[in-house]
């Protein structure tokens, strides 16, 4: 018996030495030490020893069970640590490998050039103010020196929501709130939507963007109108380009003029985006109507002004050389990423 008892206690000890997992230990936990273990069967033999070596035998095979005991559950522990290890360095960080790119985002070019306007005429010494986009009849229209009966509101038909209640068809409304509002000196430009009933064609929108200016103090002329306009076109589209003052019409200025710069694609030799003339208009201006100053309250004969309106989506499509007023509100992310 003592012979079989060292046989068993040296097979599990080779067997606990190989042994390389957790769950086989266990097993061999079972197979040694459980209650059909082969030392449990070694006791349950006791019955047919003697009387004189039963106690021997006995004491014999309890050390043997404990000394397994104790080999396993060391063994237990040794494979929970390098069971610990394996997985911590199998989940190691590796803090070289390149990381996920984080999509920041960009300001559409709208916003670009509106950024870029804003901060040429603030250095000028003008103020942002805002408008409403809904405006009643009165601000669009009538006070600008255009009344119901005027022609000059075929040219902007718009949206209306009621009898008095439209989409504002031009930032100039935002003079009349500004002068009614502020006492001159004043020095403001104010950028916004507007609205227009237009079909929607490669130049055309019923929604766009046009960046409204208005200066009144006393002793201001058509040449401090002349020198700030073309400052802000050198500013945007390069110190050699040159400004084209044409005589034009407008209801709320007197004289009025439209401004044209070399084209920004051909340089003035005459090309498809600027249908061979070479120019491209970018936006109204000329000198506040009487009427207008008198209407808010500004006596014409102390004060005069100048205030110019500027079509951000034409500044923005030839800055760019876009040929699709479509694209900048398409909202297309192939498209916008390019600028
Ligand atoms: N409101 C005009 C338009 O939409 C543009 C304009 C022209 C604005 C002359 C002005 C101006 O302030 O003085 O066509």
């Amino acid at each position: 018996m003592q012979e079989t008892l060292k046989e068993i206690v040296n097979a599990a000890k080779e067997a606990v030495a190989a042994c390389s997992d957790e769950s086989q230990i266990e097993n061999l936990r079972v197979q040694y030490l459980g209650k059909k273990g082969q030392l449990t069967a070694l006791l349950k033999q006791m019955g047919s020893l003697s009387a004189e070596e039963r106690p021997k035998v006995g004491a014999l095979v309890n050390q043997a069970k404990q000394e397994l005991e104790e080999l396993i559950s060391a063994k237990k522990q040794e494979l929970k640590i390098k069971a610990q290890e394996n997985k911590l360095n199998e989940e190691t960080v590796d803090i070289t490998m390149p990381a996920k790119p984080v999509k920041t985002g960009k300001l559409h070019p709208l916003n670009t050039v509106l950024d870029d306007m804003i901060n040429i005429f603030q250095s000028m010494g003008f103020d942002v103010v805002d408008g409403p986009e809904v405006e009643t009849d009165y601000y669009n229209f009538e006070c600008l020196n255009v009344p119901a009966d005027h022609p000059a509101r075929d040219m902007q038909d718009t949206f209306y929501l009621g009898e008095n209640l439209l989409l504002r068809t031009q930032t100039s409304a935002a003079q009349i709130r500004t002068m009614e509002t502020r006492k001159p000196p004043i020095r403001v430009i104010c950028p916004g939507r507007v609205f227009r009933a237009d079909e929607v064609d490669a130049t055309h929108s019923p929604v766009f963007h046009q960046i409204e200016g208005l200066v009144v103090d006393k002793g201001v002329t058509m040449c401090d109108l002349k020198g700030v306009l073309e400052e802000f076109a050198r500013e945007i589209y390069g110190s050699d380009t040159k400004v084209k003052f044409r005589p034009s019409f407008f209801p709320f200025t007197e004289p009025s003029v439209e401004v044209d710069v070399t084209c920004s694609e051909c340089g003035g030799k005459g090309c498809r985006v600027c249908k061979g003339s070479g120019w491209i208009e970018i936006l109204g201006a000329g000198m506040v109507h009487p009427n207008v100053l008198r209407s808010c309250g500004i006596d014409p004969d102390v004060y005069s002004g100048f205030a110019f309106g500027i079509g951000l989506d034409r500044l923005t499509t030839t800055r760019y050389k876009i040929s699709d007023i479509r694209l900048l509100f398409e909202n297309d992310k192939r498209f916008l990423e390019q600028f």
